[in-house]
């Protein structure tokens, strides 16, 4: 009967797995052949599908519609693990309203209506944040923050260096105070910058661990590792923790991460851009988008609205505000259907959590100085310490108003100090800090060109949008209440690993168009070849939408060469305005001896990086019937030297960026870009002057192009830091192996000594107590010459300990099971016996049985009976502190054996 239902069950594993697949083709279908499908073959076999048919299903994604209403989805792992689609809450913000008011929403309207392919590809969003770091997935057709190794989803942005490894996030955060010289935090900001910076100077003296200059003038972090002092580029520290992120979400996705989007402030320059996609190549990653922080808040907002205004309706404005540890940003963003438009961004990169952490540091210096005469600064660790105690303060007043109070046990000189603070004071000292909340916003509307009553909502995220004097300036200068619908810590990951999952074919994700903004502006300069002079032209406007292509012309003879620079000094977040030289080469004249048109493409690319992307010769090849040459009037102009002519339709070009940003790959973008914007502007430079037509054949010749970005790391470096991370994160594997062997011993030492005085103490011999001296001696061998020992000498010292150990434990343990198994023998030769009684009894259901078969069952019986009664006897005789006259094993293969059929 068993065995017919095993066979039923499997015949429908098939028969389901068949239905899976039929699903998977009919999926994109409409969803009246999924109800289909559903009756058909889902409904009758709906049981079995609860009953464990994940491994056929392995690696497979089917969507149920339930008959409640609500739908239903899950996906099986190639594991065969199955994974619940994601909660509601999780879902975004809607879903979690829509559960708690009790409604049933169809979670149709999530942004990743599907799996494409359940590849190995994955879709993370990383934050890279001053002081905290988060990491998203999209998975099973859900956004999810995922959690580190201690379960918490913030991870600290800190990396330690010690004498044999490196540690990073909270195993760093725990050097801090420890190892503060080595421990590394706050370096975001060092981000494609000179290590002559005004800014990297000023901020020198204030930081606890050293900086120093690198080969190539950038900053570099100065730090003891692995006994040796050594300077590691900020690209290489960034890559190190972006290593632990991508780890994180390796181990909760359970595939290798590549293919992922990072964030970055929206005032980010081109340098610094530049800097955190090699830090992210360092790490091994794909960058398919660095995203500003801004614009990935508002992708979290906007692509779950299900109510937005259409297309050809009034756009919906939000504000997006993040005042995180380092710096305030602010956006605001035009919302339709299925599209979001940045329209201006504005901040203040200098304000952030950390500047109330300074009044709080500040203040509590002057009083211990006073109250206690300690000079708080003169003492790195204390400081630490000190800032550690503000932030928690900082974080307690946000919720308390009233005097709260700031303990440190042993501060400096083996001191106890103590303070307290309330909120209203803790505002006053503030003032100032509290001022530079409105300016941002005020020069938002300016430059969006809006007013208060314009804006729908203002949505605020970051960990110091908490304060309640910060949201109190900003709820007064908008004049309506904040919206904190999204996470205020997550938002940015999560932002980012929808935009990951836009721009990757792994995932189908409902549409949703995201234009950016240029966030300065950009011009180029050149020399005239004519007067010798420098001529210029501002090719990105502040606020131009990008990512944006355009096609430039100039008239030329020979190779020159363009600097791209931001026009707008005083605005400006940083002391250099140059973005790079761009050379276009080989460029020869006409055979004619005039110049040749040169068609260059500058582009703001899917980062916000500034390059040109490609040059190319129009060769023109006259026919004998005219001598007339193309565009005579830009040719004629200043000796063929004319100035910069540029090729787009401002209006088209909007509309063309807004195309490119719905595309699904960077590499798509690049293809139609290309095509639409050469083939503009061939339409233009093809039209002939006037109303003559020219008989002239055109060869369009691609040129190449040195480009010379600032402060952009030399491949060869590049390469040379991606070995070197590698080779890192071996050592660091190593030191993990090593590091666990040790405490494998230090375990098991621990373990066995309370087990010794525990349950094991009956199984001990007064001769074998010789293991609790060896656990006493390894104790001690632990904390002296066993300390510092390679792997090996650890696994070594295990093993000797278990090869005394493993007898008792065994003993223990088959103390344990033996009268449970002899047990079970005993019921099994009843009833062979009780069978045999039957037979003799002449039961009419034995009758077609062969007496011969019979007697020897009978004897088999008798003899297993003698057999367990004599062990049993013998077992009870023997001390529990010598090995086992029989064994469990040898029990268990006498119940095994049968006796009959
Ligand atoms: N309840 C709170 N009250 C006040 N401040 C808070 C609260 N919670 C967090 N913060 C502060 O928020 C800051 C961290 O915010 P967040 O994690 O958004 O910064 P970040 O992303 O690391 O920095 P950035 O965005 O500038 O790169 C810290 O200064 C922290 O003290
Ligand atoms: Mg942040």
């Amino acid at each position: 009967m068993n065995t017919k239902l095993k066979k039923t069950r499997v015949v429908l594993y098939f028969f389901f797995y068949d239905c899976i697949s039929t699903c998977k083709f009919i999926l994109p279908c409409t969803s009246l052949s999924l109800l289909y499908l559903y009756y058909i073959y889902f409904y009758p076999f709906r049981h079995y599908i609860r009953a464990g048919v994940t491994m056929p299903l392995a690696g497979r994604w089917c969507r149920i519609t339930g008959s409640s209403g609500s739908a239903v989805g899950c996906y099986w792992s190639a594991e065969g693990e199955k994974i619940p689609e994601r909660s509601h809450a999780s879902a975004g913000a809607p879903h979690a309203a829509a559960q708690l008011h009790g409604t049933r929403t169809r979670v149709d309207h999530r942004p990743l209506t599907g799996i494409l392919r359940s590849s190995r590809m994955s879709v993370v969003g990383f934050d890279v944040g001053f002081m905290n770091c988060y990491v998203a997935v999209a998975r099973a057709g859900g956004i999810e923050t995922v959690a580190n190794e201690y379960s918490d989803r913030c991870t600290p942005a800190c990396v330690s260096f010690g004498p044999r490894n490196r540690s990073i996030g909270a195993a760093a955060k725990s050097q801090v105070v420890t190892n503060c010289k080595n421990t590394v935090q706050g370096f975001k900001r060092f981000h494609g910058r000179a290590f002559s910076d005004p800014y990297v100077q000023c901020l020198k003296n204030s930081l606890v661990y050293d900086i120093a200059q690198m080969p190539t003038g950038t900053t570099g972090i100065k730090v003891m590792y692995m006994e040796e002092e050594k300077v590691f580029s900020i690209e290489q520290v960034t890559a190190m923790l972006l290593t632990k992120l991508k780890e994180t979400a390796e181990n909760a996705l359970k595939k290798p991460v590549a293919d992922c989007v990072v964030s970055v402030p929206c005032y980010y320059t081109d340098a610094e851009r530049r800097s955190v996609v090699d830090a992210a190549q360092i790490a091994g990653l794909n960058c398919l988008r660095l995203m500003n922080e801004t614009t990935a808040v508002a992708l979290a907002y906007g692509i779950y609205k299900q109510d937005l205004p259409a297309l050809e309706e009034k756009a919906r404005n939000v504000v997006f505000v993040d005042l995180g540890h380092s710096g305030y940003q602010t956006s605001v963003c035009a919302f339709n259907k299925g599209k979001l438009k940045v329209l201006a961004t504005a901040c203040d990169p200098e304000l952030g959590g950390k500047d109330f952490d300074e009044v709080l540091v500040k203040y509590f210096c002057e009083e211990f100085g006073k109250k206690y005469k300690l000079d708080v600064k003169s003492k790195p660790r204390a400081l630490v310490r000190l800032y550690q105690e503000c932030e928690k303060l900082k974080k307690l007043m946000s919720a308390n108003s009233s005097d709260l109070p700031l303990n440190i046990e042993c501060f400096m000189n083996d001191v106890d100090v103590s303070g307290k603070l309330n909120r209203g004071h803790f505002e006053e000292m503030c003032v100032d800090i509290l001022a530079r909340v409105e300016p941002p916003l005020q020069s938002l509307l300016e430059h969006a060109k809006l007013k208060k009553e314009d804006i729908y909502a203002v949505e605020i995220v970051g960990g110091a949008s908490r304060i309640p004097a910060v949201k109190e300036r900003i709820s007064k200068f908008f004049g309506k209440e904040l919206s904190t619908t999204l996470n205020a810590d997550e938002a940015v990951a999560r932002g980012c690993a929808l935009q990951c999952a836009i721009l990757s074919p792994a995932f189908k994700v409902r549409e949703f168009s995201i234009t950016d903004i240029v966030p300065y502006p950009i011009s180029l300069k050149w020399h005239s070849a004519a007067d010798e002079g420098l001529s210029d032209c501002e090719v990105f406007p502040k606020n131009h939408a990008a990512p944006f292509s355009k096609v430039l012309t100039f008239y030329r003879k020979e190779p020159f060469s363009l600097e791209a620079y931001y026009n707008c000094p005083n605005e400006l977040l940083y002391p250099d305005p140059t973005i790079g030289q761009f050379l276009i080469q080989k460029v020869v004249p006409q055979a004619s001896g005039e110049s040749s048109k040169v068609k260059v493409k500058v582009r703001v690319n899917i980062h916000g990086i500034f390059s040109v992307s490609s040059a190319s010769l129009v060769e023109v090849q006259k026919s004998d019937e005219t001598e007339e040459p193309m565009e005579t009037e830009q040719a004629t102009d200043k000796d063929g030297e004319s100035k910069m002519q540029t090729d787009q339709d401002e209006q088209q070009a909007q509309g063309d960026a807004q195309k490119e940003t719905e595309e699904k790959t960077p590499r798509e973008n690049e293809e139609m870009e290309t095509n639409t914007e050469e083939s503009k502007s061939e339409k233009k430079s093809d039209q002939p002057p006037q109303a003559k037509k020219p008989k002239v054949k055109t060869k369009v010749l691609e040129l190449p192009i040195e480009n010379s970005p600032q402060w952009q790391l030399a491949d060869d470096m590049l390469n040379l830091f991606v070995e070197n991370e590698g080779k890192m994160i071996m050592q660091d594997k190593l030191e993990k192996e090593r590091n666990d062997a040790k405490n494998n011993v230090e375990e098991y030492v621990y373990d066995m000594r309370d087990k010794l005085h525990g349950m094991l103490e009956k199984f001990v011999s007064e001769s074998v107590n010789a293991l609790s001296l060896k656990l006493e001696d390894t104790e001690n061998w632990l904390y002296e010459d066993g300390e510092d020992q390679p792997k090996q000498v650890y696994i070594d010292k295990l093993a000797e300990l278990k090869k005394l150990g493993q007898p008792i434990q065994e003993r223990y343990t088959e103390a344990e099971e033996r009268p449970k198994v002899f047990e079970e023998l005993g019921k099994q030769i009843q009833q062979y016996m009780k069978f045999v009684e039957a037979y003799k009894m002449k039961e009419e259901q034995y009758d077609h049985l062969d007496e011969a078969d019979v007697t020897k069952v009978d004897k088999l019986a008798s003899d297993a009976m003698m057999w367990m009664n004599s062990n049993m006897n013998q077992q009870s005789k023997q001390s529990l502190t010598v090995d086992p006259s029989v064994k469990v094993k040898d029990i268990q293969a006498k119940t095994r054996v049968r006796m009959y059929g």
